[in-house]
């Protein structure tokens, strides 16, 4: 897996080093009530160490560490899907609060589609936002991607039900930009 470089940061893989950046910057319950449970809160330096060693054993998805100032400060993912869903991935991301609203996490998302549409054979990617991440939402958007779906009361995080929004991008829409 290759380096890709942001203007401010870089995306690479996951080091067994990364493991303290990785749990203090992970541990934020703004960042936990986001995304799936299988993102812990709170994120111990265990979590962080069993979640690195899995990342790096893991050869089919492409899981990048957002490494920002030196430091592991975030990471984003393009899972590919099997079966009839072969040519479709999932992105997720996630950053360390101390960085959001620079344009981060939308450039990473930019860098991220170009390298998985012009290198593997995907021709969709999407993600499911919970309905109340209007901040990520803005970020896909920003990225071209449009919401196809809301998939309604599908998720229950923290006690509550949630509508999830579909956000999705053809290869033949997704133009460098
Ligand atoms: C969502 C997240 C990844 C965004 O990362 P980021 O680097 O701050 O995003 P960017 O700076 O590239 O863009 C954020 C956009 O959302 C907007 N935004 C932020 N908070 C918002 C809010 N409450 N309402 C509306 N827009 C909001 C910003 O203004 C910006 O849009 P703009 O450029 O048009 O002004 C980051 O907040 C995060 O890690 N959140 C927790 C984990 C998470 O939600 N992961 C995604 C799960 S689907």
């Amino acid at each position: 897996m290759k380096n890709l470089d942001g203007s401010s940061f870089i995306l690479r893989p996951w080091s067994a080093d990364d493991a303290e950046d990785l749990a203090r910057y992970a541990n934020n319950e703004k960042i936990a009530i986001n995304l799936r449970d299988g993102f812990p809160h709170p994120y111990t330096l265990q979590d962080a160490k069993s979640w690195i060693k899995m990342v790096r054993e893991n050869k089919k998805d492409l899981i990048y560490a957002i490494e920002v100032e030196g430091e592991a400060a975030g990471g984003i993912g393009l899972h590919g899907k099997e079966d009839v869903y072969r040519y479709n991935a999932e992105i997720g991301y996630w950053l360390a609060e101390k960085y959001w609203g620079r344009g981060i996490v939308t450039e990473a998302v930019r860098l991220l589609l170009g390298h998985g549409f012009g290198n593997y054979p995907w021709t969709r990617i999407y993600a499911g936002i919970f309905s109340n991440n209007v901040a990520s939402m803005r970020v896909l958007e920003k990225c071209g991607f449009s919401r196809e779906a809301v998939l309604k009361r599908s998720v229950k995080k923290q006690g509550a039900y949630l509508d999830e929004h579909v956000f999705s991008i053809l290869k033949e829409d997704w133009k460098e930009r």
